[in-house]
């Protein structure tokens, strides 16, 4: 197994930055969305549940734009074709998620028969999308379906990401947080 790395075995400072404060709002997110319903102090969290989810769409917007100006390392040469097919499909799906989340979240909140403003942490409002009423249902449906979905993916990855650390014992985490690689 790899135990030293050099720079192009590590993630840049962009890709650092854009990855832990996007898993924190979405962490935050999944956790309030799905727990709100039965835990008062969740509920009361709901309009920072809908302002974090715009602000992941503008961040999930740059982020993508970074990307593909960027480079990324490459998977280590000793992972399985199972292993490098499914790390792919988790980090697709996820940039999908993190698109079709707040778009879905977004067009339900817009098609309520009784709109709420929408409140960007009492700084401005974020303007309703001009849809249908109809669009309400299937749009809360996909927010509901995708959010499961998310959340299940998001426990494969961190369970992915600790396989690498603590069983494989190469540098895959340690690139995403880099105090764990030894120093250049
Ligand atoms: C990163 C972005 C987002 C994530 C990961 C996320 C996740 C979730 C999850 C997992 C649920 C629970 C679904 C269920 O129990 O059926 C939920 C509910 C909800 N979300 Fe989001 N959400 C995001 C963005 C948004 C945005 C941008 C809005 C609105 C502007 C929004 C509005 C709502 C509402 C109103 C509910 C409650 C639906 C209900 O109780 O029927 N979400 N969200
Ligand atoms: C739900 C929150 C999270 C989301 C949405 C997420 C999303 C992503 C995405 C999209 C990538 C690919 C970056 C790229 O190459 O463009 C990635 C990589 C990575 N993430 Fe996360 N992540 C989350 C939480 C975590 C956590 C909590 C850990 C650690 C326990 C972690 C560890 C890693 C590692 C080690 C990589 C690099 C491995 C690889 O290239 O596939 N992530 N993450």
């Amino acid at each position: 197994m790899a135990t030293t790395a050099t720079s192009a075995d590590r993630y840049s400072a962009g890709a650092i930055w854009f990855h832990w404060i996007m898993a924190a709002l979405i962490i935050f997110n999944i956790i309030v969305g799905i727990f709100h319903e039965g835990v008062p102090a969740l509920r009361a969290l709901m309009p920072a549940h809908k302002a974090v989810g715009i602000a992941v769409l503008v961040l999930t917007v740059a982020r993508i734009a970074w990307r593909l100006a960027h480079r990324t390392p490459p998977l280590p040469d000793h992972l399985a074709a199972w292993e490098r097919a499914m790390a792919i499909t988790v980090r697709r799906t996820f940039y999908a998620l993190m698109l079709l989340m707040p778009l879905s979240g977004w067009i339900m909140v817009s098609a309520s028969t009784h709109p709420r403003p929408l409140s960007w942490f009492g700084l401005f409002d974020v303007p309703l999308l001009p849809v249908a009423h109809a669009a309400g249902s299937p749009a809360g449906l996909t927010h509901s379906v995708l959010g499961y979905l998310f959340a299940a993916l998001a426990v494969l990855h961190i369970l992915g990401a600790l396989r690498h650390q603590f069983v494989l014992h190469d540098t895959v985490l340690g690139r995403m947080i880099p105090g764990l690689l030894p120093r250049r």
